[in-house]
């Protein structure tokens, strides 16, 4: 049995070959999850065949998603698109762990891949399922880190790469990104959720591909990030797995990662799973809180981490069953909370962009609540690269960041520049003081 798309509504299922250009069920409307067999050989071979594959010197073993594609699903390599994504590193943070309240605290920074963010793991996938189906466009709306990296692997792919974000709102790093890829972008006058409506129907009309990550290609790709987290602790699975929800495909594509693993016997057990969002936009908590139900948009979310600000995220059921079948927790955390905790990630000299910082915030909210106990073992995914957003970055150190409605910040750890003569006795005083 070849892949097959599947509806993850429980009480539909129908099933399409990968080959139909669908990215919900025609027949209900739900979201499609890609199912394929599970790979015949035994975990210990799998562990053994990936550890091997290290020392190759070929592109799809060097990359951090294809040298896990027995549990991806293509069965023909010819269309794999790789800019060596993944292969990305954990670093032990004890000043972050200590800031928590923790005893132990790894990252598993996203950061480091290609386009600077774990938009890649998913967007390999995602370029090399458009190549199969033979589209010739692709398309998404962003808050710049899926425009940036599909931008780079439409290049890559010789693809033309359609790009809209929302006009003002998106992090210069991200928007130069895109432009200096080649990509055809718009600015959008209108939310992220309004323009994912717009190029859902463009899409339709004039035959473009859409990767976002409603596309169930990205969450595969993105499965690689879990994937090789645990390789890299010896398959021992941590007790928390931290990362930040927006329109909340991570947290699907780290649900049906764990699912796939412990059904494989990869894993013994499986982590929590601990999502974090900002407060201004923080649907998927207040869905949690009330105990599950149908996810309430936010019609207008606001929060300076300009990647998660999305009131109506497309895979909160994937999301939901993901919190479920890991008994797993969503916290919400305050403008003021991330940009400390994105300091103090900084001050570990590792640094991330504003919305990866939400993790570290909110392992500390939720050892302070009892919820994640001291002595327990976390690793926090950063998503993306410190510079994608220095703009924010120079604001905090100034102590010039304002919420979007004009209200300062205060912040804790500002380090500001000084603006000096050149004056070498002038200099070493201020040195000294
Ligand atoms: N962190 C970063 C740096 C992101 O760019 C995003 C999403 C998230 C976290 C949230 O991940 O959506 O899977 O829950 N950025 C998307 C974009 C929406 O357009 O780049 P999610």
């Amino acid at each position: 049995m070849a892949a097959e798309l599947v509806c993850f509504e429980p009480s539909c299922r129908a099933r399409y070959p990968v080959t139909d250009i669908i990215y919900n069920c025609p027949r209900c409307g739900g979201l499609l999850e890609v199912d394929f067999p599970p790979p015949s050989l035994p975990a210990s071979s799998l562990r053994e065949l990936w550890r091997c594959r290290r020392l190759s010197d070929a592109p799809l073993d060097r990359s951090g998603v294809w040298r896990f594609r027995e549990l991806l699903p293509f069965d023909d390599y010819s269309h794999a698109v790789t800019l060596l994504e993944g292969n990305t590193p954990l670093l032990p943070a004890p000043r972050a762990a200590r800031w928590a309240g923790l005893e132990r605290l790894a990252f598993k920074h996203q950061g480091f891949n290609p386009t600077g963010s774990f938009k890649d793991n998913g967007m390999s996938c995602g370029v090399a399922q458009a190549l199969r189906l033979g589209m010739r466009r692709v398309a998404c709306v962003s808050t710049g880190n899926t425009s940036a990296s599909m931008a780079a692997y439409a290049a890559a792919a010789g693809l033309q790469a359609l790009v809209f974000v929302p006009h003002g709102q998106i992090a210069f790093g991200k928007l130069a990104q895109a432009l200096e890829y080649g990509a055809r972008t718009f600015q959008v006058e209108a939310n992220f959720d309004q323009i994912l409506a717009l190029v859902r129907v463009l899409a339709e009309r004039l035959g473009i591909y859409l990767l976002n990550s409603i596309n169930p290609f990205r969450i595969e790709g993105q499965k690689t990030i879990v994937i090789e987290l645990l390789e890299q602790r010896g398959w021992r699975p941590p007790d928390w797995i931290v990362l930040p929800g927006g329109n909340l495909g991570n947290t699907a594509a780290f649900g049906k990662a764990l699912r796939e693993l412990a059904g494989l016997g990869l894993i013994d057990r499986m982590p929590r799973l601990a999502v974090i969002q900002a407060e201004g936009a923080a649907p998927f908590y207040e869905l949690v809180r009330r105990g599950g139900g149908r996810l309430q948009p936010v019609a207008k979310p606001e929060t300076l981490a300009t990647a998660i600000r999305i009131g109506d995220p497309v895979s909160w059921p994937k999301a939901l069953e993901a919190i479920r079948a890991t008994d797993g927790v969503v916290e919400k955390v305050a403008e003021a909370e991330i940009a400390d905790a994105k300091a103090v990630i900084g001050q570990c000299g590792i640094g991330c962009e504003p919305a990866s910082a939400a993790t570290l915030a909110g392992i500390r909210r939720l050892v302070d609540a009892g919820l994640i106990r001291p002595g327990e073992d976390v690793v926090a995914v950063l998503t993306g690269h410190l510079l994608k957003d220095p703009d924010y970055i120079y604001r905090y150190h100034c102590r010039k960041l304002a919420t979007p409605s004009g209200g300062a910040i205060e912040v804790s750890y500002a380090n500001q520049p000084l603006v000096v003569p050149c004056d070498a006795d002038r200099i070493a005083g201020l040195i000294a003081g």
